[in-house]
């Protein structure tokens, strides 16, 4: 019998446990995160779990039929507002679960503990030309599939529709893989890289 083929749908709740997986799973620089982590959660409540809960509509999955998701692309339509709604809604009750002095230092837990209490905003610069930003993980089973530039190209519609100017993102320099992607699709580099992280911009066209 012929391998049925993932294919893309819209996130729904019910997603989060296979999402965490893949976010963990993919979570350093693009390779499996779990063994560096006391708290694997950790990934997810920064880089998924608000986006999840903020712009449920512009997170869309990869999956085989009714099985668990396997990849995922998030949005942020505009990410100043994204930062004011994470700061009133999703970082209160984390920075009580997790106090900075949760974790030992020079642990990757407390690289991400420290985050929720001290989140990194856009530059201004960059948000006037590129307000909207962008998460994408796959599992590898359905890496290089195509996958990924459908799910970036499902999202980069979704926000054109909704009036935004362009996308950003942030990448770990280690990944190579992924920043040949992003320019194989059409991202460039903005700016400087900085702290092993660079940023990657690509304008939308106005609809
Ligand atoms: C990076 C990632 C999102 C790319 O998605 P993907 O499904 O593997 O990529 P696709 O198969 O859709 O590739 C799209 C195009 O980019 C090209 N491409 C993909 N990876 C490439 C690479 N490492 N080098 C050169 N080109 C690459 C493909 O050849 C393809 O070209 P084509 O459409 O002209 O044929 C995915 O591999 C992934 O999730 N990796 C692990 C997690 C990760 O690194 N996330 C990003 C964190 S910033």
């Amino acid at each position: 019998m012929a391998a049925v083929a993932p294919t893309i749908r819209p996130y729904r709740p019910g997603d989060e446990a296979a999402l965490m997986r893949v976010c963990v799973e993919t979570g350093a620089a693009g390779k499996d995160a779990t063994g560096l982590l006391t708290e694997p959660d950790l990934l997810s409540h920064v880089f998924l779990l608000p986006y999840l809960a903020l712009e449920p509509k512009l997170a869309s999955v990869v999956a085989v039929d009714d099985g668990p998701p396997v990849g995922y692309v998030l949005g942020a339509l505009d990410s100043r507002a994204f930062e004011a709604a994470t700061e009133a809604q999703v970082w209160p009750a984390l920075r009580d679960r997790y106090p900075l002095d949760a974790f030992g230092a020079d642990t990757l837990d407390a690289l991400l503990v420290h985050l929720l209490h001290h989140p990194i905003e856009a530059p201004d610069e960059l948000v006037a030309e590129y307000p909207s930003h962008l998460h994408i993980d796959l599992l590898p089973p359905v890496q290089r599939g195509g996958h990924g530039r459908r799910l970036i190209e499902r999202l980069l519609a979704q926000l054109a529709e909704r009036g935004s100017t362009g996308v950003h993102l942030g990448t770990s320099e280690k990944n190579t893989n992924a920043i040949a992607f992003y320019r194989h699709i059409g991202f460039d580099q903005w700016g400087p890289s900085g702290q092993g992280e660079l940023t990657m911009v690509r304008r939308l066209p106005v609809t």
